[in-house]
């Protein structure tokens, strides 16, 4: 039995250290120390041994089977520590490799006018102020001077949501909204998204953008609206722009006027970007209505302030040069590509 122990002892040895992975490592475990594996068996027999033989058989036994158990452990951490080594060299990264190029996107041409009259009102002065696009019909109507019944709540094609809550059809609720919060002086604009249930032509969606602004403060007329305003459009479309205010109606300015810019193309002359009128719209405005100033919690005896409204879409279109503002939506990239 010694020399049969000490042969297997061996002959383990000898298929650990051979063996290439941990499957044959596992397989050379089960042929000796499994429930029927070589050893086992040996270890079996020992009861038939006399009982001198018994202890002395039995000490060798188990020092030939911890000796393949530690073989087994010691062969198993190098195959693992050998699989590891595989894995980092087949992981490592080429620090020297070309890198892939991104293809950089491109600024909607919404964004960039929305970022240039933003930095022409913060250099101004001016905070830039937000409010939800789901608005109260106070706000978005009654605070702003357009009571129940107005026909100005017929001009403004407006989605319901319930009978007391819209989508906002203009971005002036955050007039309102804006006084409620703050002290004057007050210089802000709010650009947003604003909701009319128009039908979608060249010049209609039922989505667009406008940015609101409002001033108040002692002693503002409608001088300060004209030179701001008229900084506003040299600083957009060039230092020889002429502005012109033509009067106008709207519930919560008084008086109110639209504001037209000289066509930056022709200069006044005429020609197909200002339908040869020499002029275009952008915005309308007005020194704001005693009465939105005191829903807003302004005393219009102390304060006065003006107030205007841009379409950015329609800036946009002049800006660039864009006939028809459904290309603002498609998201077609040859025309994106293009700023
Ligand atoms: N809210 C108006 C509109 O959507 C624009 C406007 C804003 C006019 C502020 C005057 C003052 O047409």
């Amino acid at each position: 039995m010694k020399e049969q122990l000490e042969a297997l002892r061996a002959a383990a040895l000898k298929e650990i250290a051979d063996s290439d992975d941990l499957a044959a490592l596992e397989a050379a475990r089960v042929r000796f120390l499994g429930k029927k594996g070589e050893i086992t068996a040996i270890l079996k027999q020992m009861g038939g041994l006399s009982p001198e033989e018994r202890p002395v058989m039995g000490q060798l036994a188990n020092t030939v089977r911890a000796a393949v158990e530690e073989a087994i452990e010691e062969e198993q951490r190098k195959l693992k520590d050998k699989l590891k080594d595989l894995k980092l060299a087949a992981e490592t990264v080429d620090v020297t490799m070309p890198g892939k190029k991104a293809a950089p996107g491109h600024r909607h041409p919404l964004s960039i006018v929305l970022d240039e009259v933003k930095d022409i009102f913060i250099g101004m002065g001016f905070s830039i102020a937000t409010g939800p696009e789901i608005e109260w019909d106070y706000y978005n109507f009654e605070a702003l001077n357009i009571p129940e019944g107005h026909p100005a709540r017929d001009t403004q094609d407006t989605f319901y949501i319930t009978e007391k809550m819209l989508l906002r059809t203009q971005t002036s609720p955050c007039q309102i909204r804006y006084m409620e919060g703050h002290k004057p002086p007050i210089r802000m604009i709010a650009p947003g998204r604003v909701f009319r249930s128009d039908p979608v032509d060249a010049t209609h969606s039922p989505l667009f953008h406008q940015i609101e602004g409002l001033v108040v403060d002692k002693d503002i007329t409608m001088a300060d609206l004209k030179g701001n305003l008229l900084t506003l459009a040299k600083k957009l479309y060039g230092e020889d722009t002429e502005i012109r205010l033509r009067p106008h109606h709207f519930p919560f300015t008084e008086p109110s006027c639209e504001i037209d810019v000289s066509c930056f193309r022709c200069h006044g002359k005429g020609c197909s970007m200002c339908k040869n009128e020499g002029w275009i719209e952008i915005l309308g405005a007005g020194m704001v209505h005693p009465k939105v100033l005191e829903r807003g919690g302004i005393d219009p005896e102390v304060y006065s302030g003006y107030a205007f409204g841009l379409g950015v879409e329609r800036l946009a279109m002049f800006r660039f040069a864009v006939d028809d503002m459904r290309l603002f939506y498609d998201n077609d990239l040859r025309f994106l590509n293009q700023f």
